[in-house]
């Protein structure tokens, strides 16, 4: 499920999401872990990787806190909003150690990274705190804390990438899976933290993330989802072998696993995105028609203020020729309204970029500023909240209708949609996506999750289309 995301799903109700058990009995004679992640989908594959590591080293999981041994939250410092909801689940966890003095609590990711030793010290709610380059120390890290030390390792490195450890699915629905193929991110948005608290970019083993989908396909799943804040720049050498892998030619590599496995990918760079990844996304009728292209502001002004190195006139030059290599491709973006200095003619030319571009999906913030951001040293965060807020309403009521046209001009069409589970709302009902990332459901018969089915679209709603198979 969790690539199923609709704006408010994207970080926020995404947040908390625990792993099922891996087993259903607790084994007395292991000590059990309970992990919960919040933030974005680098972090929930982050999350597999630690259910690794610990289950290598004799841990076991499970989804019921009340079981564990050590708590595990991994967080999320992107927005402000982002940290207090990690804050209060924290106290939550205190109020519950206090009840089983044994049990330690652990802060895990972007915010580890970013407030290092201040939760050990000053806020005293936990009992380790590792940043997300340190996770292979986690196990000598909980014997130090299980001493009563606080145990802290928030180093970022510059070439661990994680590539030779195989993730735990624990909360999988054995379909669609994300493989990590990159870390960090050396773009300095001048309003984001990601660098600061993910270090330095690094692209993964091209062998090691081919032989992960490989692996993925031979067990049953049949969607990837390749990762990374920025793919397109991912860029793997062996100069011992002399081999060079672009982004292009990873998701070739990734797509003649086979037919049957989907290939997708997020998050794109504007400025990143070649023509060669378009060309190889035509190339290949397994990588998905779907690209995530961010674009944060309509006013090249406030785009330069954003570092984000491209112009709105170049933004949708991109668009433009994405539209002519691939007229059925889905496009959706990430929107920031109220950055500093914005002003309503900057918020109208965001407008009128959504308008031009008709996305199929937004995932729209208001401004949040960021502690040790460029924007935080250089500019004032001068547009008020009630500002922000308004004209962040604004933008989600143009998209409720640019969505809702979006799925209108699908009805009546057929597409291809691979079998993801079955509906939230009736029993009776599965639910899939197409190529284009949208959510179809229809009625169950007798398909099982994972086949590909196709579904004549009859109806929609501003968020799915409803169909008949065909
Ligand atoms: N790497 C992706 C890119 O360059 O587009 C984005 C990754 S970031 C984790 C996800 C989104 O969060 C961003 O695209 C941006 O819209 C939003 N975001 C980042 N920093 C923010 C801030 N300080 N306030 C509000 N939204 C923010
Ligand atoms: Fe943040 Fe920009 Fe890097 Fe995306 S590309 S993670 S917005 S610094
Ligand atoms: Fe949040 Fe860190 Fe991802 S700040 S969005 S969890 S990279």
């Amino acid at each position: 499920m969790l690539n199923v995301m609709t704006n408010k799903e994207h970080d926020e109700a995404r947040q908390g999401e625990a792993f099922a058990p891996f087993t259903d009995e607790v084994n007395p004679y292991k000590k059990h872990f309970y992990i919960e992640s919040y933030g974005c989908a680098m972090n929930f594959a982050d999350s597999e990787v630690v259910a690794s590591i610990l289950m290598e080293n004799g841990f076991s999981a499970t989804n019921n806190y009340e079981q564990a041994d050590l708590i595990f939250i991994n967080t999320c410092s992107i927005r402000e909003k982002a940290e207090i909801t990690v804050r209060k689940r924290l106290t939550e966890f205190r109020s519950i150690k206090k009840k089983k003095p044994g049990m330690l609590v652990g802060v895990l990711g972007c915010m580890a990274e970013r407030l290092k030793a201040q939760f050990l010290e000053e806020e005293k709610l936990v009992d380790l705190v590792v940043g997300p380059d340190a996770y292979r120390t986690l196990p000598g890290l909980i014997e130090e804390a299980e001493t009563g030390q606080k145990a802290v390792n928030v180093l970022l490195s510059r070439d661990e990438t994680y590539a030779d450890i195989s993730p735990i699915r624990l909360n999988s629905n054995g379909v669609t899976a994300f493989v990590s193929i990159m870390r960090g991110c050396n773009n300095m948005c001048s309003f984001c933290v990601v660098p600061f608290t993910r270090g330095r970019e690094r692209s993964r083993d091209a062998h090691s993330i081919v032989n992960e989908c490989r692996t993925l396909f031979a067990d049953g799943y049949r969607e990837v989802t390749l990762l990374g804040q920025n793919v397109d720049s991912y860029y793997w050498v062996d100069e011992q072998k002399d081999e060079r892998v672009t982004f292009a030619g990873l998701m070739e590599q990734v797509a003649l696993i086979s037919p049957l496995l989907r290939v997708r990918f997020s998050t794109s760079h504007p400025k990143d995105i070649t023509d060669d990844v378009l060309h190889t996304i035509v190339k290949y009728d397994n990588i998905c028609n779907y690209i995530h292209l961010p674009v944060q502001s309509g006013s090249s002004r406030v785009l330069q203020m954003m570092n984000r190195t491209y112009s709105r006139e170049w933004y949708i030059a991109k668009v433009n020729r994405i539209r002519e290599l691939i007229p059925d491709c889905g496009i959706s973006t990430d929107m920031i309204t109220g950055f500093c200095t914005e002003t309503e003619e900057d918020h109208q030319q965001s407008l009128s970029l959504m308008e031009y571009c008709k996305y199929d999906l937004a995932y729209m913030y208001f401004y949040s500023e960021r502690p040790g951001t460029l924007a935080a040293r250089r500019f004032e965060d001068d547009v008020p909240l009630e500002i922000k807020k308004r004209r962040l309403q604004e933008m989600i009521d143009l998209h409720r209708i640019q969505s809702l046209h979006s799925m209108q001009r699908d009805v009546g069409k057929t597409f291809k949609v691979l079998v993801e589970g079955t509906s939230k709302k009736s029993a009776d009902e599965l639910f899939g996506r197409t190529d284009q990332n949208k959510v179809v459901v229809f009625p169950k018969g007798d398909l099982k999750v994972g086949e590909y089915v196709t579904v004549k679209i009859t109806k929609c709603t501003a968020g799915t289309l409803l169909g008949s198979v065909n």
